[in-house]
């Protein structure tokens, strides 16, 4: 029988905790419960010990998903190791993930401890993390720029005191295949009890190569990836999750082995994660890029006509791209509408399907044709229960190349309205002013990006608002509108809302 490989996602710990992708609770429990319909094996689903936020969210993720083992990461310390358990403790399944560095500049420079203090640190942490949960796993962080001899000592300090998974990343993604494969075989070889635990891998993207990395680890007996979706993570980011999926799938001949992920809900956690975070795949991004499957070149065109197999080793199908079956207009109804969404692997509930069906209604009376596209957009833009404090009333821009733009904004919060007007170089800036003015904070805009979400003349905007509020961590707002001044104001509002309920 064919070897299944665990897939680990850290999407809401290493790819959240990553510049510019943070979440707050409603959207970390939407990202968990698609990981829980990709069927992930374990969702490592923060650290708790970092925040009373991060806490809180672990806790309603192992409330709110039953699928998937939930974990999350610890320090070695006994405090930490206390905040994890009590964050996964109602999980059906729980895993405390506790980690320490283990190279020479780790040691020395960032945790001030000798070899034989790391030892003993490891004994004694693993040791009190077993007490809470049966199911542990120790990395070894840098574990790649350590003495491998050391490493072995204390993988077997750490299987003695209990833990029935071995992590060893490369915490700084400096690793070559073949290289890292030869450092799974010495362990292989070196550690005692090492065949009675899974061995896991964790790979940084620094030099490009985790995904490539963390396949040549499975050549060499892992047994659990650790990835995220679209790679989001630290620097360089980690393994992408659609990449070693599809890899282990369409290269089945070569690995000889399976995974559970379920891979048609692919594409909708790539596009979830993206319009959650504000960090877009780039075109070319390998699964879940726009070009990933498109054919251009009339040669390419031609061949995959005749024969889809000429240039194509997996369907779009697999991974969840959706056909272009029906295109939606004014007169379709709220079936084809919810049918069409459902094909796209969205089942909202019922307060969010019918502010989503309300706002195709007014799209559909301004565009002709509502594309996937365009109802993904829509998706996004509506406002889980709770997010609006603030909604847009209506504005009014006066702007020209030859006078200063101004702009006056309206906006509701609960029966009360609040007007203001403000003045800058450009219409957007003007209208973020306004907007300031009535919050009454100070708002520093961090990031603003605005692109077309469709083709065509009548295409929605989306755009992006990253602000921080009175030196908060930074939010991402979103909004969508055919109007772009529109969407910036909605993005910006979005991104206030989100603040004021984290
Ligand atoms: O990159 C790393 O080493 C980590 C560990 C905490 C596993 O993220
Ligand atoms: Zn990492």
């Amino acid at each position: 029988m064919a070897r299944t490989i665990r897939i680990f996602d850290t999407t809401l710990r290493d790819g959240e905790q990553s510049p510019g992708c943070s979440m707050n609770l409603n959207e970390k429990i939407e990202v968990a419960k698609q990981l829980e319909a990709l069927k992930v094996d374990i969702i490592e689903a923060g650290f708790a010990a970092s925040s009373p936020g991060d806490a809180a969210a672990i806790a309603a993720i192992a409330d709110n998903v039953h699928g998937s083992t939930i974990c999350s990461l610890a320090r070695c310390v006994e405090k930490d190791i206390d905040a994890a358990w009590n964050s996964i403790r109602r999980a059906d399944s729980a895993r405390i993930h506790t980690f320490l560095a283990t190279s020479p500049v780790h040691m020395q420079y960032k945790l001030k401890m000798t070899p034989d203090e790391v030892i003993e640190s490891v004994a004694h942490n693993v040791a009190y993390a077993k007490k809470y949960c049966e199911d542990v796993e120790f990395s070894a962080e840098d574990a790649c720029r350590s003495d491998l001899d050391f490493l072995c000592r204390v993988f077997e300090t750490a299987i003695k005191a209990g833990a029935t998974t071995l992590n060893i990343p490369d915490t700084v993604g400096y690793m070559v295949p073949e290289e890292y494969a030869a450092r799974i075989r010495y362990l292989r070889e070196h550690t005692e009890g090492i065949e009675n635990v899974i061995l896991s891998c964790h790979m940084h993207n620094d030099l490009g190569m985790a995904v490539a990395n963390s396949l040549a680890g499975v050549e060499a007996g892992i047994n659990q990836i650790e990835c995220t979706i679209n790679g989001i993570g630290e620097r360089a980011g980690n393994a992408s999750m659609e990449e070693c999926v599809m890899a282990l799938n369409t290269r089945k001949d070569l690995f000889g082995v399976s995974c559970n992920i379920e891979t048609r809900q692919i594409y909708r956690a790539s596009r979830m994660i993206q319009t959650i975070t504000g960090v877009s795949v780039a075109p070319t991004k390998p699964i879940v890029g726009a070009n990933a499957f498109a054919h251009e070149a009339g040669i390419h065109q031609h061949g995959v006509m005749a024969n889809k197999e000429t240039y194509e080793i997996m369907t779009p199908e697999s991974v969840g791209i959706p056909k272009n079956a029906i295109v939606l207009g004014k007169h379709s109804g709220r079936h084809a509408f919810e049918e069409r969404l459902r094909e796209l692997g969205y089942t909202l509930d019922k307060e969010k399907l019918d502010k989503t069906f309300e706002k195709f209604k007014a799209l559909a009376d301004k565009k002709k044709v509502i594309k996937d596209r365009d109802l993904e957009a829509l998706v996004g833009a509506v406002p889980v229960s709770g997010e609006e404090r603030y909604t847009l009333d209506r504005f009014v821009i006066n702007s020209g190349n030859t006078i200063t733009s101004t702009a006056v904004i309206r906006v509701k919060k609960g029966d009360e309205t609040f007007e203001r007007a403000a003045v800058s170089d450009g219409p957007i800036n003007a209208a973020f002013r306004a907007i300031n003015k009535i919050v009454g904070k100070d708002v520093e805009l961090e990031d603003y990006t605005l692109r077309s979400m469709t083709d065509g003349e009548d295409a929605q905007a989306e755009a992006i608002a990253k602000i921080s509020i009175e030196g908060s961590e930074i939010v991402t707002g979103r909004g969508v509108s055919t109007d772009v001044i529109e969407a910036s104001i909605k993005a910006y509002i979005n991104g206030i809302n989100k603040y004021f309920i984290d």
